[in-house]
């Protein structure tokens, strides 16, 4: 079963907290690369729903060939109308409809989880770079982030989450077992003082956090009956609450040996 239906909120996925700015990880990889020429590379995105990640890229590197794959076809038409002209494809990460070698650098932003087979989506990721190519993965750490304030009121999604993603070394193990080399991991953790008040406000606007979603309607009334009760009990420390989010970005490059740079 799908964790969520994208097609029933492509209308009211894209939020400016969600915009992604130029990929830092593709311009260090462009550097690292000198011979391959930017405005000829070809880049992938899977996963790419409203395609800002692809959008903001090509605002700079114009010319190189980009394509996103995404399932669902609703995400995919509000992609088309921000940019016609990259190359939209409908398909999953686990069975991705390109040919092997196809592309120099590809990329996926808080994706995998929607993945039901990780290790055909780690080796289809493998399959469709060209030797010396680069696959980035970013993604929420649900195994680094106990505290967070939404798994304290919703705790079915932190069940969820921990069903869904995997803990990063199994992920590194999976590129490792692909064949992917030279794999590195960073996690970014962000320890915040939440106000109650308005993170009542965050879930109550259910389609704009993904966890929301995915549990059930039963799992979110409970959730929301929590917040209300903790804010009428009333907070001496001013409504505000510890809360804790960690994100996770692997780069792992396809060693040489398996067709180059064109
Ligand atoms: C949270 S959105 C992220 C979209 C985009 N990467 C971003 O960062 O804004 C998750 C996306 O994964 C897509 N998705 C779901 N199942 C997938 C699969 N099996 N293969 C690839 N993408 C999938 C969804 O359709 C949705 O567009």
């Amino acid at each position: 079963m799908r964790r969520i239906d994208y097609d029933k909120i492509a209308h009211l996925y894209d939020d400016p907290v969600r915009d992604h700015p130029l990929d830092e990880e593709l311009v260090v990889f462009f550097r690292e690369h000198p011979s391959l020429d930017p405005h000829r590379a070809c880049v992938l995105d899977i996963g790419c729903g409203t395609g800002t990640q692809l959008a903001a890229d090509r605002a700079v590197y114009g010319d190189m060939f980009a394509v996103g794959v995404d399932p669902s076809l609703g995400m995919l038409h509000i992609a088309h109308g921000r940019d016609p002209q990259v190359c939209w494809v409908q398909g999953g990460g686990e069975a991705l409809p390109f040919r092997s070698r196809s592309f120099d650098y590809v990329c996926t932003q808080f994706c995998y989880h929607h993945i039901a087979n990780k290790v055909a989506f780690i080796q289809e990721a493998f399959r469709v770079l060209t030797s010396q190519g680069r696959f980035v993965l970013w993604n929420l750490d649900p195994w680094s982030m106990d505290g967070w304030i939404l798994y304290r009121f919703f705790p079915s999604a932190r069940l969820l989450d921990r069903n869904d993603f995997l803990p990063t070394i199994a992920l590194v193990d999976l590129l490792r077992t692909a064949g992917f080399a030279t794999i590195r991991t960073e996690k970014n953790y962000l320890l915040s003082r939440e106000d109650i008040r308005q993170f009542q406000t965050r879930a109550a606007r259910r389609h704009h956090i993904s966890q929301l979603m995915a549990i059930s309607d039963e799992e979110y009334a409970q959730g929301l009956r929590q917040i209300d009760a903790s804010i009428a009990r009333g907070n001496p420390t001013g409504w505000t609450l510890d809360s804790e989010t960690c994100l996770v970005r692997l780069v792992a490059d396809k060693p040489d040996g398996h067709g180059s740079f064109p």
